[in-house]
């Protein structure tokens, strides 16, 4: 066995809640007149929801307290949590879970290490509660990808060194947090340019490969 544990993301990764956090950040910005695209919206994987918002105020005329914005980030999550309600079992890609499935039945822990606050909900949403065998994420870390710190605490949540596990990543800000970490890294989507990523990918179920 290559890598004993697997660091999983999850936005975008397991399941595609990506598409709630553009919808909810392009509600909120054009409530408040800013400019906002994809773009943009892909320097926001990974980024903590303060750091994401401090992102897309940086096209914005007006200074905002740090008062204002704390109203801001709550409106936003208000929606993506309203977003979200519509979530059940059935937005688990079937691909994903076979895989996952698979890499366990090969004797691999298997962790998330998410930058969300929601985490544990989506989690819940997909049928995975108490499924994987450590958590952690946004409740847990007091920094945010490109910090490695998330990684970090999972590897040691599952009792793993950081060159034993595999972290599976959409983000760039994500392959950065790894090789921080001294982590391999498996990249989908945007994540699988990063110049420096140790396997690049197409689709989840390349992991099975890459951990032969
Ligand atoms: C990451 C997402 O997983 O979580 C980011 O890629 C998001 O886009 C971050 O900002 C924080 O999420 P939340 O749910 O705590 O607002
Ligand atoms: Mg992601």
């Amino acid at each position: 066995m290559k890598y004993r544990g697997i660091i999983f993301d999850l936005d975008g990764v397991i399941c595609f809640t990506d598409q709630y956090h553009y919808q909810a950040w392009k509600n909120l910005a054009d409530e408040i007149g800013v400019y906002f695209d994809e773009q943009i919206n892909n320097r926001l994987r990974g980024v903590s929801r303060m750091d994401s918002l401090d992102i897309i105020l940086e096209k914005s005329e007006k200074e905002y307290t740090k008062v204002e914005k704390a109203v801001l980030a709550e409106k936003k999550n208000t929606l993506y949590v309203s977003l979200l309600e519509n979530m059940t079992s059935a937005d688990l890609p079937h691909e994903v879970k076979e895989t996952l499935d698979k890499l366990r039945q090969a004797g691999m822990l298997l962790a998330i290490g998410s930058s969300s606050k929601n985490a544990k909900l989506i989690l819940s949403h997909l049928g995975l509660e108490g499924y994987f065998d450590a958590i952690s994420d946004g409740t847990n870390i007091t920094n945010s990808k490109p910090d490695p710190e998330v990684f970090l605490k999972a590897a040691q949540f599952i009792n793993f060194k950081p060159e034993e596990c595999l972290v599976v990543e959409d983000a760039i800000a994500g392959i950065d947090a790894a090789i921080a970490g001294g982590f391999a890294s498996a990249g989908l989507g945007e994540a699988a340019t990063h110049t420096n990523v140790t396997y690049p990918m197409s689709k989840f179920s390349d992991l099975l490969t890459v951990t032969e």
